[in-house]
């Protein structure tokens, strides 16, 4: 993805504050902590996240912390950790990808460990990121998408202010290999700056 000028120049931070939560980027040394995250929240992450397809050993969570961190300083993907401002505990993950510059536009990613769900800390986390991609670097559209099926993580979406604009019928398979439906949804910088 071609990066413009704008994004050299106002690059995104290695920690974005919410009020109950912080993002700080993926770094070396991680994989422990998002080893034990998936995996005690494997049967939920395997329904939905594609690359929850078995439970990682610690090696493949470390790696995927070192790539996050070389994709980082690359400007090719961004990886967070989304931790509790009271005492630093991991909560989940969040990722910035698929990103085009030249338009800009972001897509995000999330979840949270099992045990930290119903407490509004998803939709805090993607309100606090939306409101810095609309003001810090000028996104023209921030984009979520998730299987059809997937109540929760819509609801995340609704909740943050996103707009349904699609539903791809037929357009993947899950990990238990069965057709599934993808719904598309949207925030604009509108709606956006409000946040
Ligand atoms: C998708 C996922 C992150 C949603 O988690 P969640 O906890 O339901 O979402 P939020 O953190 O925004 O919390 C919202 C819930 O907390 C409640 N809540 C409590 N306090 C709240 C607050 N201060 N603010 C907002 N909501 C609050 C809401 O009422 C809602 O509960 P409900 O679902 O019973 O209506 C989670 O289900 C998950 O990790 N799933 C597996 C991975 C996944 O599917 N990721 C998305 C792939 S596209």
């Amino acid at each position: 993805m071609m990066r413009n000028l704008y994004a050299e120049l106002h690059p995104i931070p290695e920690r974005i504050e919410a009020s109950r939560l912080y993002l700080r980027a993926v770094q070396m040394g991680d994989g422990v902590l998002i080893r034990a995250a998936v995996e005690d929240s494997f049967e939920q992450l395997s329904r939905w996240m594609p690359w929850a397809n078995h439970v990682p050993a610690l090696s493949e969570s470390e790696t995927f912390a070192r790539e996050s961190a070389a994709q980082f300083r690359s400007k090719e993907e961004f990886n967070f950790l989304l931790l509790r401002q009271d005492d630093d505990y991991h909560l989940g993950n969040l990722g910035l990808h698929s990103i085009h510059w030249d338009v800009p536009r972001f897509e995000i990613g999330y979840w949270l460990r099992s045990s930290q769900q119903g407490h509004g800390y998803a939709t805090e986390a993607v309100r606090a990121v939306c409101g810095l991609l609309f003001r810090e670097q000028k996104a023209e559209r921030i984009e979520i998408r998730c299987d059809d099926r997937n109540i929760g993580s819509a609801a995340v979406a609704e909740r943050a202010g996103f707009t349904l604009e699609a539903i791809l019928r037929n357009h993947a398979r899950d990990n238990a290999g069965g057709l599934r439906n993808t719904r598309i949804y949207a925030l604009f910088p509108e709606t956006g700056k409000l946040l």
